[in-house]
């Protein structure tokens, strides 16, 4: 298992599941961490509450995410529409249909306020929520457009090879027009104790 063997200490102990599914994975702890990927968990109550289930009260949740409603710095925004003009040219050009019906409800993107309210209502009270600004590496975005989840959610529908090649062209087109070298975006870091 590649996890275990980058983190070989005996104390670490390594589970397989959904976080749908948690209360049935660990029963208790003292603290929760769930790093980028919040954002594509489809029922966000439903797993909110089942880590607040699992932690006593003052348990800590904490989690962040560089994909909700203020992550573009900015006029940045210009770049990622211009990203996605460009890929769907590309998939035009080779004749790859996108359906227009599909909706990724998953990649729905929320404000930090609704992530909040979210918390509080799932019972976990939030004391720490910060933007954090960090200056995007290119190669980050390269290595995104291999990534399932984000082509399902950028382009509900195509199929993952071809969404996946049309994403990177569309990129290298995007980025020679807006020279970028850097991109700067936010995360949003949110700490929350159980009430
Ligand atoms: C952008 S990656 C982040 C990976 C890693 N946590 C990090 O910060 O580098 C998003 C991860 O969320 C996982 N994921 C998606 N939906 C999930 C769910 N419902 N429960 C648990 N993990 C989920 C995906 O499998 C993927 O590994």
């Amino acid at each position: 298992m590649r996890a275990r063997a980058d983190v070989p200490d005996a104390r670490v102990q390594f589970l397989e599941g959904t976080a749908e599914c948690l209360t049935q994975l660990v029963p208790r702890a003292d603290a929760v961490l769930f790093l980028n990927a919040l954002h594509l968990v489809s029922d966000k109550p439903a797993v909110l509450a089942e880590i607040r289930r699992i932690l006593p009260a003052g348990g800590r949740f904490a989690f962040n995410s560089t994909f909700f409603t203020g992550a573009y710095e900015g006029n940045t925004g210009g770049f990622y529409r211009r990203w996605v003009v460009r890929t769907m040219q590309s998939l035009k050009d080779r004749g790859i249909p996108v359906p227009k019906a599909h909706r990724a409800d998953a990649m729905e993107w929320l404000t930090p306020e609704d992530y909040a309210a979210l918390c509080a209502a799932a019972g976990l009270r939030v004391t720490t929520l910060e933007l954090l600004r960090i200056e995007l590496p290119l190669q980050c975005l390269t290595d995104i457009c291999r990534f399932s989840l984000f082509i399902e959610g950028a382009l509900p529908g195509v199929p993952l090879e071809e969404g996946s090649q049309a994403l990177e062209v569309g990129l290298g087109r995007a980025l020679d027009e807006m020279q970028y070298t850097t991109l700067p975006r936010n995360w949003l870091e949110v700490i929350a104790e159980a009430v």
